[in-house]
């Protein structure tokens, strides 16, 4: 199994990236931190310890909090996507005032981020073993893991980040969210001796969970729907899920326009993880822009290997295979599957 730690800040496509870590059977979920970025961190975190137990997570799965702002610059949320609290809109999750979700919330009290990654990452690397990080939200947590415990990074086999774009932007004209909330981070990160993956918005635009796949989470039984009305839920979780979505689906189709659901953006990092054959991608240059007065937060991904030539630029290597497409029937296969399992809990 790969091992894996997963680095959040739910948020509802990171919701999905939970469940489908938690129930991949190619996987060893190892623990989950959290950061700020869709809502406010303490939100992020009381979220995910939510998520896990409403997922069946195994009970010592823990959600660890961690950076409760950006390196350099103020912290900014997206309420106008995910809701005040980070998961709007969503039915029938229970709440953090659940015993055992208020002992999970505890525990991450006296356990922060960044010390849980170093303590799991050290274990790993004494047991000869090595894992795999997959993040969803602002780079802040691995960067500040990066400068502190440089000794550990090579225990790292491969990062997945869902961030950025080619060309596009979703919260500036250039500039996705993940890597707008903490763009320094994001560059320490490019810049770290680690394989990375990028999976961008050109790629996560492409899974987008329309009528019919919603048809076919609420009741994998009956024939999917083709009508505009959807199917009774068959199970409390499958319910849950659907306002999930449903709410991201309206932010999407409010603030962005996307007439046929939302992008399952996080998830497609775990559907990396467990099958990157689903996936095209090439080895480029990317850079993030800290300093452009229109442009801040942009990956600069150099298709060209124009810096190679170019000497100025004091950054060199290819440091990152960009995703350009996945196979989105492949990715809903997985995906229901995972829900099934949940389900059978
Ligand atoms: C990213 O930003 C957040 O809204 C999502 O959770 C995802 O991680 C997409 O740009
Ligand atoms: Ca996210």
């Amino acid at each position: 199994k790969t091992k894996l730690w997963l680095d959040v800040d739910p948020g509802h496509d990171d919701a999905m990236a939970i469940m489908l870590a938690i129930h991949s059977p190619e996987l060893d979920l190892l623990g989950i931190s959290t950061v700020h970025g869709n809502a406010p961190a303490e939100h992020t975190h009381q979220n995910a310890c939510r998520l896990i137990y409403a997922f069946g997570g195994k009970e010592d799965l823990n959600a660890y909090p961690g950076a409760t702002k950006p390196l350099v610059r103020h912290a900014r949320y997206d309420p106008e996507i995910h809701g005040e609290d980070g998961l709007g809109g969503v039915e029938g999750l229970p709440s953090s005032e659940h015993p055992a979700i208020r002992a999970k919330i505890d525990h991450g009290k006296h356990s922060r981020a960044l010390e849980a990654m170093a303590s799991t990452f050290r274990q790993v690397k004494e047991s000869s073993h090595r894992l795999t990080v997959a993040t969803c939200g602002p780079l802040t947590n691995l960067a500040l893991l990066i400068s502190t415990y440089p000794e550990l990074l090579d225990v790292i086999e491969r990062l997945v980040f869902m961030g950025g774009g080619v060309g596009m932007g979703n919260r500036s004209s250039v500039a996705e969210w993940n890597i707008l909330c903490d763009p320094e981070a994001a560059q320490i990160v490019l810049d770290a001796p680690i394989e990375k993956v990028m999976i961008p918005i050109n790629v996560t635009h492409t899974v987008i969970f329309d009528h019919l796949y919603h048809s076919l989470l609420l009741s994998p039984t009956s024939l999917p729907s083709f009508t505009n009305t959807l199917p009774e839920p068959e199970t409390p979780l499958r319910h849950t899920l659907s306002t999930l979505l449903n709410f991201f689906a309206q932010s999407y189709r409010e603030v962005f326009g996307f007439q046929n659901g939302p992008p399952l953006h996080d998830a497609l990092t775990i559907a990396y993880i467990v099958n990157p054959e689903l996936f095209t991608g090439t080895r480029y240059r990317v850079d993030v822009e800290l300093e452009g007065k229109h442009t801040v937060g942009e990956t600069v991904v150099d298709m060209w290997d124009y810096k190679k030539c170019d000497h100025t630029w004091g950054r060199e290597g290819k440091n990152c295979i960009v995703t350009q497409s996945v196979d989105v029937e492949g990715f809903f296969e997985l995906f229901l599957g995972c829900i099934d399992r949940c389900d059978d809990l």
